[in-house]
């Protein structure tokens, strides 16, 4: 942890109707960039964990795992989720896991209040289950919860297929397990690829999926400033629409306006998107130039010169 004497955590952002989060709380998300990994926590070291726990059912057994493995014996851990977005499975995790709770509900969530198990057999069985592993059908590293772990995306798959040789240096935004980047970096003419992403898992995923020099990694959030990159000759995009397991149609625009930003004029950024997402006017706002490029299995793909 980055403060040893820390004793208290949180995961993700609970709703402060439902828990008052003390400030200096160590936040454990992989989706907070600089956050610390549950991964990295000494067993049995702190006192209190106050995690809103992701939707996944493996991803959320292996942060619960996580955060029971890292409490001291007489810790707690309060764990809530809505209940439809893995609130009304928490029961069942938790004595999956073999630990004793009381349960609560209130403002459509359900809240858990966990004692550490003595017998941490089925919390290490779930950190197992929940780990980064091979996949031998995507030929890549992958974990559950990141971006499309154990399939391919239809969207990524049609921009892939439509893409040319590009050339120069370009960025990747919202890189995933790094499908796209593959497809890019095929080309010899690529020179300098930027790869950025939320999700920690997502970039140390990458890291071990595309090993090549032309390739920087960034764990970053896209609605900052950072990476700072400038004058490229391409970007590579299947942005988000969704955050914190909402539809959000607002962070596409974030990352058309981030591209558009990054890139040299006469620049292109080559994008895929959900047929139904009206994207055409954010991307006449922010380029010179925009071609449709191809469409099916409800996606299209646009070619959007600066
Ligand atoms: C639709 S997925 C595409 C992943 C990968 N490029 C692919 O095609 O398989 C969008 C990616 O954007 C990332 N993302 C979401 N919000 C972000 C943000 N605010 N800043 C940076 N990356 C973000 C997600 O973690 C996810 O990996």
């Amino acid at each position: 942890m980055s403060d040893p004497a820390a004793t208290l955590a949180v995961y993700g952002a609970p709703p402060l109707a439902l828990a008052d989060v003390p400030a200096g709380a160590v936040q454990l998300s992989p989706l907070v960039p600089g956050s610390t990994a549950q991964e990295t926590l000494a067993d049995a070291s702190l006192d209190e964990i106050i995690m809103l726990a992701p939707p996944g059912t493996v991803e959320r057994r292996y942060a619960i795992a996580q955060a029971l493995r890292a409490l001291r014996p007489d810790g707690r851990l309060r764990v809530m989720a809505p209940k439809d977005r893995g609130g009304a499975r928490l029961a069942g995790d938790l004595t999956g896991l073999g630990a004793s709770f009381g349960e609560t509900a209130r403002r459509h969530h359900r809240i858990c209040q966990v004692a550490r198990p003595a017998d941490l057999s089925a919390v290490a069985a779930a950190i197992a289950e929940g780990a980064p592993r091979l996949d031998p059908d995507l030929g890549l590293w992958t974990q559950p919860g990141v971006f499309s772990w154990d399939r391919i995306d239809r969207g990524t798959a049609l921009l892939i297929e439509g893409l040319p040789p590009l050339a120069g240096k370009g960025a990747d935004l919202g890189c995933g397990l790094g499908l796209l980047a593959h497809g890019v970096l095929a080309s010899k003419d690529v020179t300098d690829l930027a790869l950025v992403d939320i999700d920690r898992r997502a970039i140390e995923l990458v890291r071990r999926n595309v090993d090549d020099p032309r390739v920087a990694a960034h764990w970053a959030d896209l609605r900052g400033v950072e990476p700072a990159l400038a004058d490229l000759n391409f970007v590579v995009m299947n942005p988000p629409f969704h955050d914190a397991g909402a539809e959000d149609r607002a962070l596409g625009a974030v990352f058309l306006r981030r591209a558009a930003g990054m890139l040299r004029k006469g620049g292109v950024c080559w994008m895929v998107a959900n047929r139904h997402l009206p994207y055409e006017k954010t991307l006449a706002e922010h380029f010179s130039q925009v071609t449709p490029r191809g469409e099916g299995a409800g996606y299209k793909v646009y070619e959007a010169r600066k």
